[in-house]
């Protein structure tokens, strides 16, 4: 399984990045405001930056809604780095676009899945990846990590080439899971990532070793 960190925040991307364990990034409209980032020149230089931190793929989300500003959008996107993946919405319009990028060989990151369906629409559009958003269905009362089951189980059984990118990962324990329920990548955040490292007992264990190694 692959890990994206999902923010825009330069510093984080390259301490994740440091890490080892990084294979991508992805964003969105809310983690880029967050982050201060107005206008289309700076939107476009931040992610232009964040492509020299990580060699990978790197979800760059489309504002447009309607399938012609998609396109040229998305085509801008593409232009500025070969490692951009034009983030799309599961709308209409957005199913058409998925398509057009894919026999126009630009990667797409079909955003904002919520259901089995979506996700078959988005595999059949040819979307290099799915994101359904578990921590979001978590709260409204359903099983995020279910739905990720199910999707796998789908594109294994039709052989979908979409990769299932597990998005909206709160806790480290969502990682696990999405990765036992058979998710190709988990996008989190930094926390989420570090969270995997904590155990007490690791904690213990090398108090221990460190006072025992003194006696060596
Ligand atoms: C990433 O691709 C998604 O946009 C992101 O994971 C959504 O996360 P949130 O539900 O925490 O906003």
């Amino acid at each position: 399984m692959k890990f994206f960190i999902d923010t825009a925040n330069l510093a984080q991307i390259k301490e994740a990045n440091d890490l080892g364990v990084l294979d991508g990034v992805t964003t969105n409209p809310s983690l880029m405001a967050k982050e201060g980032i107005k206008g289309e020149a700076n939107i476009l230089k931040h992610y232009e930056a964040i492509c020299e931190l990580v060699d990978g793929p790197i979800s760059a989300e489309v504002l447009s809604t309607e399938f012609n500003s998609i396109i040229e959008e998305g085509k801008k996107l593409a232009a500025i780095h070969p490692n951009i993946v034009v983030k799309v919405p599961m709308i209409k319009d957005g199913v058409k676009a998925l398509k057009w990028f894919t026999d126009n060989g630009i990667k797409t990151n079909c955003t904002l899945v919520f259901s089995a369906g979506q996700a078959i629409l988005a595999a059949k559009a040819g979307a290099s990846f799915v994101s359904p958003f578990i921590g979001r269905i978590d709260d409204s009362g359903w099983d995020g990590v279910e739905l990720i089951a199910q999707i796998a189980q789908i594109y294994s059984v039709q052989g979908f080439k979409t990769e299932i990118l597990a998005a909206s990962i709160r806790t480290p324990l969502h990682i696990i899971k999405c990765a036992e329920a058979g998710a190709d990548v988990c996008t989190c955040p930094l926390d989420s990532i570090l969270g995997l490292l904590k155990h007490p007992l690791t904690d213990i264990g090398l108090a221990k070793f460190l006072e025992d190694a003194k006696k060596m």
